[in-house]
């Protein structure tokens, strides 16, 4: 395998609050290979924000922190490097689409301003008609129709999904080579959803770009992602390439998720399978595996020793389908090829 673009290494970060210090990442580690797309899932308040915002060195100030661990990017630690090389990395080599588009756009700003002010950040001495030009490029290239009046309209006069693109275009102006997008489609109804999707896709074909995609949405993480990071409680729970995760889950929570998605197939006036309870609060974590209140296989064990995330590829035979939709023949997997992690003392109970 290439050496990876971003390799993350047991990220621990938190915030100071009126209760005393909170860890909400808790020993996560990850890399994001050239070109690929990274999914990050999780139910709310797993710590997908928090990570992301921790790699683009935007934890909320003061309060935010990150304690331990390290972010390397092209051989510089970003969790440990200065505040002048942050603002390059950030923008230029890594952008972000923001998960809330109407806060992160300014409401009183025109979309002409804010995007000139971006291009202004990544290149000095473009004139009023430069950065006109190069505002019109962006919102052309992410699909947006008349870009010219659209430059000198405030963001409320746009749809959601025109603001979306506005946010894409934002995060596209420094030209990053990875771009994480939060949540870039919940707040979409689903036609508008599948054209943001398609836009991302053709974008990242076109710039080569690497891309973390956080979401709380397993279908699109089926439809758009080659590697998945199943986040719970501020812990990776499981890891694998995207098409092993649908097909041989190994982590109860995982499994749960994934039997939470509505199917054709299933009659209608099926009630939806849900996962019984709710993640547990910051302050409230079980000692051992945070997942063990929620869990059918949960014994003592569970309760008291935290589960390392452990190699699942060697031991067990999962075999992937040949073709996308999971049908066809099934091939063997090479098994140090795809890299399958799982935090569970009982993954084998699932794998068998
Ligand atoms: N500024 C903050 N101060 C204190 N706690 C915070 C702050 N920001 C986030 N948190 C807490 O950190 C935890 C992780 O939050 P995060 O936003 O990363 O969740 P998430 O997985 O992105 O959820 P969602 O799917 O809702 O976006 C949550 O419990 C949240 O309450
Ligand atoms: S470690 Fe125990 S509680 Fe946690 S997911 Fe595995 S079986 Fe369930
Ligand atoms: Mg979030």
């Amino acid at each position: 395998m290439a050496e990876p673009v971003l390799r993350v290494e047991n990220l621990c970060c938190g915030f100071h609050t009126e209760d005393g210090y909170i860890r909400v990442v808790d020993g996560v580690s990850f890399e994001c290979e050239a070109g690929k797309t990274l999914g990050l899932v999780g139910e709310s308040g797993c710590g997908k924000t928090v990570s992301a915002l921790a790699v683009m060195g935007l934890l909320p100030q003061p309060a935010g922190v990150v304690e331990e661990g390290r972010i390397l990017f092209r051989g510089e630690d970003l969790a440990a490097t200065s505040h002048d090389t942050m603002r390059v990395v950030r923008g230029q080599q890594i952008g972000m689409i923001f998960q809330e588009p109407m806060t992160a756009l300014n409401p009183v700003h025109r979309v002409g301003k804010q995007l000139f002010e971006a291009l202004r950040l990544y290149e000095s001495g473009l004139d009023k008609d430069d950065l006109t030009a190069r505002a019109v490029e962006l919102l052309e290239q992410v699909g947006i129709p008349d870009p010219v009046r659209r430059l000198r309209e405030y963001p409320h006069q746009l749809s959601g999904g025109m603001r979306q693109r506005v946010m894409i275009a934002m995060a596209l102006a420094g030209q990053p080579e990875i771009l994480i997008a939060d949540e870039p489609t919940t707040a979409l109804d689903v036609t508008v959803q599948a054209q943001i999707l398609d836009l991302l896709r053709e974008l990242q074909q076109e710039r080569g770009m690497t891309m973390i995609f956080i979401t709380h949405d397993l279908g699109v993480v089926a439809e758009f992602c080659d590697e998945v990071l199943v986040m719970y409680a501020g812990r990776i729970a499981e890891r694998a390439p995207v098409g092993r995760l649908f097909n041989a889950p190994h982590h109860p929570y995982t499994r749960g998720l994934i039997e939470s998605l509505p199917r054709m197939d299933t009659p209608s006036r099926t009630p939806l399978n849900t996962i019984e309870g709710v993640v547990p609060k910051l302050t409230e974590m079980p000692a051992g595996c945070r997942f063990s209140n929620r869990c059918g296989y949960a014994d003592e064990r569970c309760g008291r020793e935290v589960p390392a995330l452990e190699s699942c590829t060697e031991r067990s035979a999962v075999r992937e389908p040949r073709d996308a939709n999971g049908g066809g023949d099934t091939e063997a997997v090479e098994p140090r090829a795809a890299r399958h992690e799982v935090a569970c003392h009982h993954w084998q109970r699932l794998a068998a």
